[in-house]
């Protein structure tokens, strides 16, 4: 042991192994093991104050009285009743020597920003804490004052520290404070912690599930003070670096709140606090710091804080309004007063558009409901300007839907973030009359205008006026007039009163009021808090409880009831039980939180609140999702004809044609069916037909259908429990997989040793009097973990199988038409020329069509059975399809989008492997990938919980992937082929979140 004066504490507490030296610069701690677990050995500065550290023993066993549970430290007792004692170091100073059981976990400032349920839990323990200290009484003070809240004002004089505009923003947090100052010093005191900072909390991450609260600890700074304080401490660090703070904070505060209820006056005072705390943290250690002018620490510490003061996505005037809601309160005192007074008068109101309004047809705009805009990034100018008629409404004047997500908000102005997939504002807060432009637009009771303007801006407001009301009670509300003609609001004063049904302007027509049909967008605020000068008109789902309570729906002031103008959402958690009512349980929905999706546009989904979501994943919209070209061709065959493959058609021709000048020269005969599964048993018959044989040879964990013929061919499903195992006349060898298999990457000859085993293979079948029919692969397994074999792999199996009489059966459902990039099948890019190609998934982009093509000599000993026909297969309608697919790939050049993309991601997924062990392997072709998790890098045991929680985490961040391989470890990355560089970015940037917080839960 390095520290031996320790050695006496070591032996009395049965210490073994030695003590490790933790953090700490005055006080020492160290950890120690014995045989009851870990323990933290505390060494206090020399000449330390005994009461302090009476006073923490004290605490500390007071609230643990008070509330066994709570996740405090466990004190062994010294000697006496004490639970330290003095001991001498190598310099011979006393020290209080104290220890205490350690606490599973890291600290909280360590683990990284936490989701909200975690800050919730947090929120709550300090709830309890507070409750526990409640009565517990600190008679020694810490030294250290300028850490008491209440008494922060101290940094003023040292404003002149900071430079320019950081020191305009803390005076402005200064001034705030100082607002709220008397307020803080009326509000009740208690022994509070005082210091529950990110390195006073620890967590223990864990895999697929939040983190757990395991210990707050370091009881030194106690004081007696508000428990608001208590709150804006803690908060200010635990929402550090959080890509929300303003939610975390919401879901900490409910979490305290539900523990133990705060006065909407508290709720009040924390953001003020909270900011209040950092600008004292960032201003106390530029002080420090001024003696050491070049010392990096300081700038890095006080980073994070600065990126929270000045974070530009906080709404700091919403914030009161935020945290009221988390904690179920009304988002201001008068909200509840008014919106009662409104309902109260439904009926009464002077008629907005000078006429009744029930009885008019009611349009959706919704994402469940519309197909406007086509491309939810863009709505087109004639799509904007023909909503109605888009929808089918014949009629002029019409309703739009309070509460409605719509995707047609495509503007950037309505995203919340970098990527596509970004939170964007869909959910509509108005509600709409659709109207002739011109038609006057009428206050539905007094007020006065509180702004008139003219927004130019393209799918903005054109002309916009707010009026403010005021009910009988004397409380003060909003309403807001949108799409106005700009001269009429241009021609009204800030403060000039309007009666009740005075005419104060008009509707604007599409070229004034932003580019739209002729509406009036009106709405209803209950509070200017957070409205700022945009008066946000959409609401992001993630936020929509509190603009629901913010802009409630204003039917009444229209004179409607709430339900008519009132969108209801599709009802998700209905649908999965009608779900679960309906379907086989082994019909499984991905992710441990389903989701709904209702409109896709190239490699983007959109969930039923219209948020978008990057599929990374689905491999069957090839072309990308509800692509124009493919709708417009389905829509042109519907209007013709639909019919099979027993009549003359040019269109089986054309696809057959366009198929076998992409394939080789003797791969010329084409059969058309509806899935890969049927593909495969076609192409069983052929093989056996053209053969002879009976018996196939297939790699293990391959996949190739659902049908029973196709499941006698797949590992993957037949070693399942209850699959009857492997039939007599099937062969199984080895998956080429060099990474884990058995012959790996280090040995020159792994193709060929793995080839060799088809040797076995044919001597089996020999042996059991059988012949063999062929040899059926996925050219690069892909549930059997998104494998490539090593080169020159096909090429030796194929010579083997041929040689004994067999066909060669390549599977190219998952790797086929361009996926790969440089090649437009797997089979090119190892050397060999099938006798039978297999292709399904992506060939109808979502239709269902899949091709078996071969030799015309293999065509014609099948044509010596019986016919053959599929009632589906190759429809007019398929084969049309299919073709524009091919076609798309083409012109829109998505192999050499496929080649830079999955070479940008495999790049950038190789750096990820350099900081993260539990990456094993990266590897794939183009946008055919995996990321290959273990927990031992030398072992190569599979992280199967590590995969499953970084996919689950992945559809939390609005990124679809797939999990594959035996052991489920393989996270599977395969997009549409329309992915761009923006995409790939944001796949790798949430994959480094997802795989630090699985190094954490290590
Ligand atoms: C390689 C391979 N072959 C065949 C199939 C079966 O195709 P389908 O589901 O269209 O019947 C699949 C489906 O996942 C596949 O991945």
């Amino acid at each position: 042991m390095e520290h031996v004066w320790l050695r006496g504490v070591a032996e009395q507490f049965g210490i073994d192994g030695g003590l490790r030296q933790l953090g700490g610069e005055y006080d020492l701690n160290f950890r120690g093991q014995t045989s009851e677990g870990d323990v933290i050995v505390k060494a206090m500065r020399p000449q330390g104050e005994p009461a302090l550290v009476d006073q923490q023993c004290a605490a500390i066993s007071h609230a643990l009285a008070a509330d066994p549970t709570l996740p405090l430290p466990r004190l062994l007792p010294a000697a006496g009743n004490r639970f330290w004692q003095n001991v001498a170091d190598a310099q011979g100073q006393q020290r209080m020597v104290w220890v205490q059981r350690a606490f599973k976990g890291i600290p909280l400032g360590e683990a990284g920003p936490q989701p909200p349920a975690v800050l919730a839990e947090l929120g709550a323990l300090t709830a309890r804490l507070d409750l526990a200290l409640r009565d517990f009484k600190v008679t020694a003070a810490p030294d250290a004052a300028k850490w008491d809240l209440t008494e922060a004002g101290w940094i003023k004089p040292h404003l002149d520290v900071l430079e320019g505009s950081r020191r305009a923003l803390v005076a402005g947090i200064i001034a705030a404070f100082e607002a709220i100052k008397p307020v803080l010093d009326k509000l009740p005191r208690q022994t509070i912690h005082n210091d529950l900072n990110d390195f006073n909390i620890l967590v223990e991450p864990r895999l697929g599930e939040p983190a757990r609260i395991s210990g707050l600890i370091d009881f030194g700074d106690m004081t007696n003070g508000p428990r608001v304080c208590e709150i804006a401490i803690a908060a200010a660090y635990a929402i550090l670096d959080h890509e929300t703070p303003d939610t975390a904070l919401a879901a900490f505060v409910a979490g305290y709140h539900v523990v133990s209820p705060l006065s909407a006056e508290e709720i009040g005072l924390i953001w003020p606090l909270v900011r209040m705390r950092l600008a004292v943290s960032v201003v106390n250690s530029t002080i420090e710091a001024k003696g050491r002018p070049d010392d990096p620490y300081v700038t890095i510490s006080q980073a994070p804080a600065w990126r929270l003061l000045e974070n530009p996505a906080i709404d700091g005037e919403l914030m009161g309004a935020r945290l009221r809601n988390a904690c179920g309160l009304p988002v201001t005192d008068a909200a509840g007063r008014i919106a009662s007074w409104i309902a109260a008068q439904r009926g009464s109101f002077a008629p907005v558009l000078g006429r009744a309004l029930d009885g008019l047809p009611v349009g959706s705009l919704g994402v469940a409901e519309a197909t406007i805009p086509q491309n939810p990034f863009e709505l087109r100018a004639d799509e904007a300007r023909n909503l109605g008629t888009g929808l089918g409404i014949t009629s002029e004047w019409w309703l739009g839907q309070y509460g409605e997500p719509r995707l047609v908000y495509t503007d950037k102005a309505f995203r919340k973030g970098r990527w596509l997939a970004s939170n964007r504002r869909t959910i509509h807060m108005a509600v709409d009359v659709f109207a002739p432009a011109g038609e006057p637009v009428r206050a539905p009771l007094a007020g006065k205008v509180a702004l008139a303007e003219n927004r130019t801006g393209h799918l903005d407001y054109g002309g916009v006026v707010i009026l403010e009301h005021r009910t009988p009670a004397g409380d003060v509300f909003h309403t807001l007039y949108g799409h106005l003609a700009a001269d009429g609001a241009a021609q009204l004063k800030q403060g000039q009163e309007i009666a009740a049904g005075e005419a104060f302007a008009k509707l604007g027509s599409a070229e004034e009021n932003g580019g739209w049909e002729p509406h009036l967008h009106f709405q209803l605020a209950l509070t200017l808090d957070g409205m700022g000068h945009d008066w946000p008109g959409v609401a992001d789902p993630d936020d929509w409880a509190l603009w629901q309570a913010v802009c409630p729906n204003p039917a009444a002031l229209l004179n409607l009831p709430d339900d008519v103008v009132a969108y209801q959402a599709i009802d998700e958690v209905a649908l999965l039980a009608e779900r679960k009512a309906r379907f086989g349980a082994n019909l499984k929905l991905s992710y441990k939180r389903p989701v709904t999706f209702l409109r896709g546009w190239r490699h983007h989904l959109f969930d039923a609140m219209g948020r978008p979501y990057l599929d990374a994943y689905n491999n069957v919209p090839h072309v990308g999702h509800a692509h124009p070209r493919i709708r417009k061709v389905a829509m042109d065959q519907l209007a013709r004809m639909n019919s099979n493959t027993r009549y003359l058609h040019p269109a089986p021709m054309g696809l057959a044609e366009r198929l076998t000048a992409k394939l080789p020269e003797e791969l010329e005969v084409c059969f058309f069916v509806n899935s890969g599964s049927e593909a495969n048993e076609l192409a069983l018959r052929l093989a056996r037909a053209a053969s002879g044989g009976y018996d196939i040879v297939t790699p293990d964990h391959g996949y190739h259908g659902n049908t029973t013929g196709a499941i006698d061919i797949s590992a993957y499903k037949f070693n399942k429990p209850n699959m009857g195992g492997r039939k007599p006349w099937v062969q199984l060898i080895d998956v080429a997989d060099d990474y884990r298999g058995r012959f790996r990457r280090d040995d020159a000859d792994r193709a060929l040793h793995y080839a060799r085993q088809v040797d076995g293979a044919l001597a089996a079948i020999a042996a059991r009097g059988g012949k063999v029919a062929g040899f059926i692969a996925e050219t690069f397994p892909s549930v059997g973990g998104q494998i490539i074999p090593p080169p020159g792999y096909l090429a030796a199996v194929y010579e083997r199988i041929r040689a004994a009489g067999g066909i060669c059966i390549a599977d190219e459902v998952q790797t086929g038409l361009g996926r790969l990039g440089e090649y437009y099948f797997g089979f090119e890019q190892q050397n060999v020329r099938p006798d039978i190609v297999v292709l399904g998934k992506p060939l109808g982009n979502g239709h269902p069509i899949g091709a078996v093509i071969t030799t015309r000599a293999i065509a014609e000993r099948f044509a010596e059975g019986p016919e053959y026909f599929s009632t589906f297969g190759g429809s007019n309608l398929s084969c049309r399809i299919a073709s524009e697919v091919l076609d798309i790939v083409e012109e829109e050049e998505l192999s050499a989008n496929a080649k830079e993309m999955g070479d940008k991601l495999l790049a950038g997924m190789r750096e990820l492997a350099k900081d993260y062990p539990c990456v094993g392997d990266v590897r794939g072709i183009g946008l055919f990938l995996g990321l290959e998790l273990v927990t031992d890098r030398e072992t190569l045991a599979p992280a199967t919980d590590a995969a499953s929680h970084v996919m689950n985490r992945l559809r939390d961040m609005r990124i679809l992937v797939g999990r594959e391989g035996p052991a489920d470890n393989i996270l599977k990355i395969r997009p549409p082929l329309t992915v761009g560089g923006d995409d790939v970015e944001m796949i790798l940037d949430r994959l480094r979140i997802c795989l630090r917080e699985v190094e954490t839960a290590r």
